[in-house]
């Protein structure tokens, strides 16, 4: 039975994702804030291969704690999709004293990739889905001001977080080659929750968009499935089902080496 760990497994992609894998047989751990509403994932037959971890992973320390307790459940895991989100358009201190967009769309994932490693070692296709949008520009990473103090736009914390998940791919490939690191984006808008906190525009725009044009999450994530089943090992960039190239920068080592140490020195 393979296990599976889905962050932001209680609604959106994350949940069509772990309605799936519950009814394929596997075991699935979710992460979210909502006790409610992965309770409302299970059926009698399905409850048993399920386990739920309550955490906010805008908090570094939440998502140490998260890590921490899956090493000591889980010598192994198949599969991690990092689906967590809560979008702002606004720039947001934590009582950490983090901007919250970086910690959740960055520095949790990294604290899950770098400190399961031993999980994935012990799987035989082990697997990474990060749910970021691959394709950001190679300098979009602001190494002066990474909680973007200064400066602080929707556009550049999305893109630079966008870019440092791409990043984290040479990190996780260097750990262990026979990982498959995966940066995915849906081909077009999905009708989620859209968990987040924005403006009247960019909250309309979603919901008539996703109306006119959006896909259904279960829909959503077909390839993903496809991913996670017949993974190939090293780094991958998809939109939808469609393979698209990784941005290749003139620093990237040094780069992905610099976020790591960042985050490690707790900047
Ligand atoms: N929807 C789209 O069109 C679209 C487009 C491009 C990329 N994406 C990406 O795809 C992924 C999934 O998006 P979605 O739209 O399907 O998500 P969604 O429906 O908005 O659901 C968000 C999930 O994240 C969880 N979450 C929110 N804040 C959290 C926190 N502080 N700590 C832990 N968990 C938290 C929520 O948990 P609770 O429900 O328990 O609160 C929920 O399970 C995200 O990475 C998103 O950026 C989505």
């Amino acid at each position: 039975m393979r296990t599976i760990v889905i962050t932001g497994g209680t609604d959106g992609m994350g949940a069509a994702l772990a309605r799936h894998y519950l009814g394929a047989g596997d075991r699935v751990v979710v992460v979210g804030r909502s006790r409610a509403k992965f309770d409302a994932l299970l059926t009698s037959a399905t409850a048993a291969r399920a386990e739920f971890i309550a955490a906010d992973l805008s908090s570094v320390a939440d998502g140490r704690r998260v890590v921490e307790h899956l090493r000591a459940g889980h010598e192994r895991i198949d599969a991690l999709v990092l689906a967590a989100s809560f979008v702002r358009q606004r720039r947001h201190v934590t009582a950490e004293g983090h901007e919250a967009s970086w910690v959740l769309f960055f520095v949790s994932k990294f604290v899950f990739v770098t400190g399961l490693a031993a999980q994935f070692g012990a799987a035989e296709r082990p697997v990474v889905v990060n749910t970021a949008v691959p394709g950001a520009r190679a300098d979009a990473i602001d190494f002066d001001d990474l909680e973007m103090s200064e400066k602080f736009t929707f556009a550049r914390s999305n893109a630079q977080q966008r870019r440092a998940n791409e990043l984290l791919g040479i990190l996780a490939a260097e750990a262990n080659p026979d990982l498959a690191y995966v940066t995915w984006g849906p081909a077009r808008i999905v009708r989620s929750s859209f968990a987040g906190d924005v403006g009247t525009a960019m909250k309309v725009g979603a919901a008539v968009l996703g109306k006119l044009l959006g896909q259904r999450p279960d829909a959503a994530v077909r390839p993903v499935i496809g991913i996670i089943d017949a993974p190939s090992p090293g780094r991958a960039a998809f939109r939808g089902a469609k393979r698209r190239p990784l941005t290749i920068g003139a620093h990237d080592d040094k780069d992905a080496a610099r976020l790591a140490a960042a985050v490690e020195d707790g900047r």
